[in-house]
């Protein structure tokens, strides 16, 4: 694959809301890895997959072993792109039911070694470890290669991205980019730049409780 060539990035988001946070995640990670590859002279196609549009037709090939033609046509989008951005909401503390169903249906061995940006909206921020103990599993199960940083984006996270440059938007807009950039650097074969570390800065429980 050169370097000129444009990548294919596929993104599958499994959100219900009207809007939908899981979309909004979605469209900001993948306008970060575009952004990433444009550094490495490298365009970016974007095809979107909103699972709630074939929530029907997943559950008919789960029960018939086959796929309705606008579901074939998402699954195609999926399996032949040349990476994957996936998010989910988080229902009781793990991927929605939605969002395993259609990874249920794909063809076994599909996304063997597919690059794969993790994502999730939870309205707790103490559930962004689902992230980790539920849908990295279950993407190494599928022998994808997912890149180091996941990104789940709480309620409080919303509405600040644009505008607070020091708070919580600040700080989901630099776990996008620094995820954004590890897709890139996997597409074109060159590893993100070192991050610093996000917990040096950390006030040490002492000193908290003594309010110093
Ligand atoms: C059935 C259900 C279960 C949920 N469980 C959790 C949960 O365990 N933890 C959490 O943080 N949010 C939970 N939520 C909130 C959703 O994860 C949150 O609203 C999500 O961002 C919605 O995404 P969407 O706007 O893309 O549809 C739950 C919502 C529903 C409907």
């Amino acid at each position: 694959m050169s370097e000129s060539a444009a990548r294919r990035l596929a993104v599958v988001t499994a959100g219900l809301g009207e809007p939908s946070s899981s979309r909004m995640l979605a469209d900001l990670l993948a306008e970060a890895t575009g952004r990433a590859l444009q550094e490495h002279s490298v365009n970016t196609g974007i095809e979107v997959v909103e699972l709630r549009e074939h929530a029907h037709d997943i559950t008919n090939n789960t029960l018939t072993g086959f796929p309705a033609p606008a579901l074939r046509a998402a699954i195609d989008t999926v399996t032949g792109s040349d990476a994957l951005i996936a998010v989910t909401p988080i229902f009781n503390a793990s991927y929605s039911g939605l969002f395993k169903s259609f990874f249920d249906v794909l063809e076994p061995g599909s996304l063997i070694g597919k690059p794969v940006l993790l994502g999730a909206t939870g309205g707790s921020p103490r559930h962004s470890l689902a992230l980790e103990h539920a849908l990295r599993p279950l993407f190494a199960y599928l022998r994808a290669v997912v890149v180091p940083t996941a990104v789940y984006a709480a309620s409080q996270d919303w509405g600040t991205a644009e505008h607070d440059h020091g708070g919580q938007g600040a700080e989901l807009t630099g776990r996008v980019d620094r995820a954004g950039a590890e897709l890139a650097g996997l597409l074109v074969g060159k590893p993100a730049e070192r991050q610093p570390d996000p917990y040096e800065d950390l006030t040490p429980f002492e000193q908290l409780l003594s309010r110093k």
